[in-house]
């Protein structure tokens, strides 16, 4: 069962199991009048001699190879295939990986068997599997892999959900990547939605084609400028798919529109459980291609730090998904659609028709309920602050941690949170506070050691609330023009060189300002000639009184780091760092257009005796300088005086 933990001063919770009834109703009659009618799943071999398997309720009709369980096609409403005709892939899972002793690579995770799992009045469900055995072969991952599909009666969509498994005694496997992935039909879906104010008309895969001139390279392969797109309005526009990246949080759903065929294509994610990495992970959601993007596993926005290895004696077993994919159509309003056939898929969950028994159910699953309370020099309720499960760790290690299930809520106004739909197993409750640096688990007080006698920015674990730059008016996406998310432009990071052009930026406390005058990356600085320096950005603040013996305490809140080694110093821009981060960071938050990655704290111990009676400098170097995506984001910066008791 889900572990009790202690109760504390900090957090107080309780856990109680819910038994709730499963509603359950019956198909009556279609929109159009026609009855519903249950799915039927048929075998066929097509034109090419292949096997195919065509399940089809009435609404929608879904072709798969058989038995490797391709996704070849989807028809509905008098649209024949919504997916690529010209691709051979079209909707698949794939796992990038690597093993110990052997390349790995991209599997697209074929299936070998074929069977058919439920089929009855309400539902089909379907199995395409592959198990490994050690003479599988070098490009084969080592898992058992079930890919499951279920079409429902009077459903307008597929849910999808894999199985994956394996045993300790298999060899070593690092998998950076698990996602699945729908390439729609190019002549048809032109308009992408991932969120109320993240949507618009896209370029096609064409457009970006370098080699045919219609698109030229900018600072890496998924950036191009769009030089002879097919319609002038994309003409200079920057397409990258990296500016559509979203938080797990946020996406619940996402896709396409076919203006032509009134047909909408979504993927709606009910539940964030087999996601990982917290509710501020980014992953891609839609781009160009037209492509669809269901990502369980990814170093999107971590890099290397992400614990995707899985070592000798390791085992492992996760059911990722179910996802739904939904069709709908009509002449206006499909997003609205979209997001509403998404609140009752949420509401559904855990959706009680998934045959895989280590899903559990509603009843077979647990509540968590308690309040957060925030000692920070006095005792606050810890309001709209994320809590959430994680498989058991060090405070903040959901960051990094693919292997197990998470749940993940937010407290209400007076500290208060409920986290439903528990899957039975141990697991820690951990926390952070919006306005508070540091990560919580059970007791662990928020980092202070003193009163604070300056701040830059606010704990929220994102650079948000900085300076970031208007974009270059040749490299820009004009959706972004006007827009909360200002940093998902392309180029903001060689605005740093124009804007301090002699000398690296020095912030005043008392009169500088962080929305203007801290810029939002410490980035390098741009010689011009293909080559980087570091930078050395100065904080310049006033002491009427030092404490020579006391410990003065210098909190660092990082919210992103790429290659980068951070080293601090004090009134002396030329001794050997007092502190040094070490060469951290993998995460490339600055060139995906992320406004945060990892987050880290440093709680630096500053003697007394390094600060003096008057003006003094902090001066922060990111040493590391050869190109231009190393760098920092800062999510908060403070000087705490010596504890007074
Ligand atoms: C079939 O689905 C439609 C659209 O979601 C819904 O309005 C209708 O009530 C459903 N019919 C039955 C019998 O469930
Ligand atoms: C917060 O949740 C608790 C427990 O459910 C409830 O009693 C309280 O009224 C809620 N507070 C607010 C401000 O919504
Ligand atoms: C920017 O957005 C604001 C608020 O949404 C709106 O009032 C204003 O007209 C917009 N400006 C431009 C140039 O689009």
């Amino acid at each position: 069962m889900i572990s009790k933990k202690k109760i504390t001063s900090l957090i107080i919770c309780s856990f109680l199991l819910l038994l709730l009834p499963i509603a359950f109703s019956r198909p009556t009659r279609n929109l159009d009048g026609t009855s519903p009618r249950a799915p039927t799943v048929q075998q066929i071999r097509n034109r090419h001699g292949t096997r195919e398997v065509i399940v089809d309720n009435g609404i929608i009709s879904v072709s798969f190879s058989s038995p490797q369980g391709l996704i070849t096609g989807i028809k509905y409403k008098g649209v024949n295939n919504v997916l690529s005709p010209h691709q051979r892939a079209r909707g698949y899972w794939d796992i990038t990986w690597q093993g110990e002793k052997t390349r790995g690579g991209i599997d697209r995770i074929e299936g070998t068997k074929f069977r058919i799992i439920t089929q009855n009045q309400e539902q089909v469900e379907i199995s395409f599997s592959r198990t490994w055995e050690s003479g599988s072969g070098s490009h084969i991952i080592p898992l058992n892999v079930d890919k499951r599909y279920i079409i429902r009666t009077n459903s307008s969509g597929l849910y999808a959900y894999g199985i994956f498994e394996r045993l300790p005694e298999w060899p070593e496997v690092e998998m950076g990547q698990v996602r699945m992935v729908f390439k729609l039909d190019q002549d048809k879906f032109h308009y992408m939605a991932v969120a109320d104010d993240i949507q618009r008309e896209m370029p096609t895969d064409n457009d970006r084609d370098i080699h045919r001139g219609h698109a030229k390279a900018l600072g890496y392969k998924e950036a191009v400028q769009l030089i002879h797109p097919h319609n002038s309005m994309f003409k200079d526009q920057v397409d990258d798919k990296y500016q559509y990246s979203c938080e797990i949080k946020d996406i619940k759903v996402h896709g396409w529109i076919s203006t032509k065929s009134h047909v909408g294509f979504w993927i709606i994610s009910s539940s964030g459980e087999y996601r990982f990495g917290g509710p501020m992970k980014q992953e891609l959601t839609s781009h160009v291609g037209p492509t669809a993007i269901a990502s369980f596993i990814s170093g999107h926005y971590v890099g290397t730090d992400m614990d995707t290895r899985y070592k000798s004696g390791e085992a492992w077993k996760k059911v990722l998904g179910p996802i739904f994919i939904y069709l709908n159509s009509g002449d206006e309003l499909l997003w609205e659609d979209a997001k509403r056939q998404s609140k009752e898929e949420v509401k559904a969950w855990p959706y009680d028709f998934v045959a895989f028994s280590d899903f559990p159910s509603r009843r077979e699953r647990g509540t968590v309920t308690g309040r957060l309370l925030v000692n920070d020099g006095f005792l606050t309720p810890g309001r709209f602050a994320y809590v959430g499960l994680a498989p058991p760790g060090e405070a903040g290690s959901w960051q990094t941690n693919t292997k197990g299930y998470q749940f993940w809520t937010k407290t209400n106004e007076t500290g208060y949170f409920k986290i439903d739909n528990v899957r039975p197993g141990t697991y820690n409750l951990y926390g952070w506070v919006h306005g508070l640096i540091g990560d919580f688990l059970y007791q662990n007080l928020p980092p202070r050691n003193g009163p604070t006698l300056w701040e830059i920015g606010v704990p929220d674990r994102t650079a948000r609330e900085y300076f970031v730059p208007e974009p270059y008016k040749n490299t820009m996406n004009p959706l972004y023009l006007n827009h909360t998310d200002k940093f998902r432009q392309y180029g903001l990071w060689q605005r740093y060189t124009e804007l301090y052009p002699n000398h690296d930026l020095i912030y005043t406390i008392g009169v500088s300002k962080y929305s203007q005058d801290w810029f939002y990356a410490q980035v390098t600085r741009n010689n011009g000639d293909s080559t980087y320096t570091p930078t050395t950005w100065q904080i310049v603040f006033h002491l009427p009184y030092v404490n020579m013996r006391g410990s003065y305490t210098l909190q660092l809140a990082l919210a992103s780091a790429a290659r980068a080694n951070l080293q601090v110093r004090f009134n002396n821009e030329y001794t050997r760092p007092f502190f040094s981060t070490g060469y951290i960071g993998r995460d490339n938050a600055i060139a995906r257009h992320g406004i945060h990655g990892l987050y880290r704290l440093y709680s630096i111990n500053v003697p007394g005796r390094l600060l003096r009676t008057g003006t003094n400098t902090i001066y922060l170097r990111q040493s590391k300088a050869s190109g231009p995506f190393e760098g920092l984001m800062y999510d908060y910066i403070r000087l705490e005086e010596p504890s007074r008791v």
